[in-house]
């Protein structure tokens, strides 16, 4: 949530540079915008509510100076409502101190008074002003800035990832971050800020990423990393595998559709690129760390996660019955918080997040840990928290998830968890070596069926039945089974993208209540492939047509009985049960995309979303 860019450079001007990495981070919010640079011993600042283009358009009106010094800033409200004056960066009431800043500083109300009791004035509502005042407060006591910085959030109870400037320190930026992303860019000729590693791909592929407490001072040529308790450090550095393609929309319309698109490479790049060894058994890369005795140990597993990665741990917790014959439960990871603590026992648990920053995974992990409990973390992003954090980990190797409403990482996240319940499955010995390959095989096959998704004719099916849906105002989604959590993220990318009410629901669940709503103008969007729930599906759509309502149905290629029935049939190709999902989420997808272009919806950057929720 909020983007951070920075940049301090030996001669020249950095100015382009970082806006072009704020436009790679316009996903993490977009509610305002702003940039400030240091020319000649004095700071300027533009700010613009709305998106990027705001600030764009502000600043070609209203040039800022060329400077090698710039920090920037794309906002997601907390605190203040989404306005100009609210907008970052944030100075001192003195112009001497300029910050960005991601998170929230809960004790702000209480510095603020504190600060405005020593004279402080303040012009806007953000604690990030205060938190501008209060650095500058401590700098005028005569410490060097990184200090001030530091004794400033000494006093600060919240979460932060913030970039400090300072007029009367030219050639600096001091970073810090506490529960907010926050990395460091190594480059040849700077060095560099971001929240985010896509927003400085252009800039470096060589990245340190900083820990809770930890803070640096940036220079062109060198810099200071200081540890939480105040000590020099050397961190690691970390050589991201993304490129800066990956983080652009590569002739596509929307981040979106070409992360749909790139759905079939994902498959690739989890499971086949790094993951299966010659013998075609599943070997995942060493950050997993788990021998298969450990595996064998374990007598329950544990899913948690939010959102869309929440259905991808649901499907994760039946694979593993399927495969593994192992008992599972799957939790919100923000209501795993609420639970009785209970004892851990001989549990793994499984955090699945994509971005690896989503505050509520995060502290589910630390809870887990806390009780002495063991986590795998399932992330999409090198160097964030959870894959730092958890005990084990399997990155899924999607390429940055641009698009706010998640499609390809799901795709990831499903795929390694299916090859997580192989691994499991011969590691119980439920599966021989030439069953666990079987079940190999028929995921490297499935490559083959996606050309019949992205079919011209399976295109028009959808768009056909998207049409219906962009004249409705709220629809049903059902499924069973393998199907009940596709029907979960069915509704949810709908209810994202194109504002329409939808609610995904277990199929069985229909006649205890949702049946009411239907008439003419409630259609229900139901999954009948042929599975152990087809004709149970079947009857299901049977008793929605007789009170009237409308049926989309997601069926495989040629399935008359379906078709009798549906008043839109969309086609998908038929593949082993447990990797219908991959098959069936994907016209969902494009279903939901193609209901909010209709409505004219801004898809990439759906409203009051961010791509990465920080906060809980
Ligand atoms: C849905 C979506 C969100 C995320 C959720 C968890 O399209 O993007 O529901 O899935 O916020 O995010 P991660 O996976 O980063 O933990």
């Amino acid at each position: 949530m909020c983007g951070i860019v920075a940049a301090v450079i030996s001669s020249g001007d950095i100015r382009a540079e970082v806006l072009a990495g704020l436009k790679t981070l316009e996903y993490r919010g977009y509610d305002s915008a702003g940039m400030a640079v240091l020319h000649q011993g004095e700071i300027s600042v533009r700010r613009k509510m709305g998106k990027i283009a705001n600030l764009e358009a502000e600043l070609d009106r209203n040039e800022l100076p060329p400077s090698g010094l710039v920090i920037a800033h794309t906002r997601w409200a907390t605190h203040g409502a989404p306005a100009d004056r609210n907008a970052h960066p944030h100075r001192d009431d003195k112009e001497r101190i300029v910050v960005v800043h991601n998170g929230i500083i809960e004790n702000f109300l209480e510095l603020r008074q504190r600060l405005a009791d020593a004279g402080h004035e303040f012009s806007t509502e953000t604690d990030t002003e205060v938190l501008a005042n209060l650095i500058a407060s401590h700098r005028n006591t005569g410490l060097e800035l990184h200090a001030a910085v530091r004794a400033a959030l000494k006093e600060v109870h919240g979460a932060y990832g913030l970039v400090v400037m300072s007029a009367d320190d030219p050639e600096q930026l001091i970073v810090a971050r506490m529960d907010s992303p926050l990395v460091i860019g190594l480059g040849d000729h700077g060095n560099y800020a971001a929240s985010d590693m896509p927003a400085l791909l252009h800039l470096t592929r060589d990245f340190l990423i900083l820990e809770n407490g930890e803070s640096a001072m940036l220079r062109a040529d060198s810099m200071e990393v200081l540890s939480a308790a105040g000590k020099p450090i050397q961190p690691k550095t970390l050589h991201c595998d993304w490129t800066p393609e990956q983080a652009e929309r590569g002739g596509y319309p929307h981040f979106m559709l070409k992360e749909i698109h790139e759905q079939p490479d994902v498959l690739a790049r989890t499971a086949f690129d790094r993951c299966v060894d010659k013998d075609g058994d599943v070997d995942f890369e060493e950050e997993f760390g788990l021998t298969d005795a450990e595996l064998a140990g374990f007598e329950r597993l544990r899913f948690m996660a939010m959102g869309t990665s929440l259905h991808a741990a649901m499907l994760g917790q039946k694979f593993l019955a399927e495969l593994a014959r192992l008992p599972g439960e799957t939790l919100n990871a923000s209501e795993f918080l609420y639970s009785a603590p209970l004892e851990e026992g001989n549990a793994l648990t499984v955090v699945v997040s994509q971005s690896g920053e989503t505050a509520d995974s995060l502290r589910a992990m630390r809870e887990v840990q806390r009780r002495g409990g063991r986590v795998l973390g399932i992330c999409n992003v090198q160097g964030s928290t959870l894959a730092r954090e958890a005990d084990h980990l399997i990155l899924t190797h999607c390429g940055p998830e641009i698009g706010v409403a998640s499609t390809k990482a799901f795709f990831g996240q499903v795929t390694a968890l299916y090859l997580l319940a192989i691994r499991l499955g011969r590691a119980r010995g439920v599966l021989n070596a030439n069953q666990g390959r079987e079940y190999l095989h028929d995921l490297r096959n499935l490559r083959h069926h996606f050309e019949a998704l992205f079919r011209q004719e399976s295109l028009d099916e959808i768009k056909q039945a998207a049409d219906f849906l962009t004249g409705v105002r709220s629809c049903l989604f059902l499924g069973r089974g393998l199907q009940h959590p596709v029907a979960l993220e069915g509704a949810l990318k709908l209810k994202e993208i194109s504002y329409l009410h939808a609610e995904g629901y277990p199929a069985g669940e229909m006649k205890h209540g949702p049946i009411a709503l239907i008439d003419e103008h409630f259609p229900v969007i139901a999954l009948s492939v042929k599975d152990r729930t087809y004709e149970k599906m079947l009857s299901n759509l049977e008793e929605v047509r007789a009170r009237g309502g409308k049926v989309i149905a997601i069926a495989n290629q040629g399935d008359e009985r379906v078709a009798a029935t549906a008043d839109y049939v969309i086609s998908v190709p038929e593949v082993p049960e447990l990797l219908s999902p991959l098959v069936t989420v994907v016209p969902l997808q494009l279903l939901s995309y193609e209901v909010a272009l209709g409505l004219g919806r801004d898809i990439d950057q759906p409203r009051n979303l961010a791509k990465s929720v920080t906060v809980e």
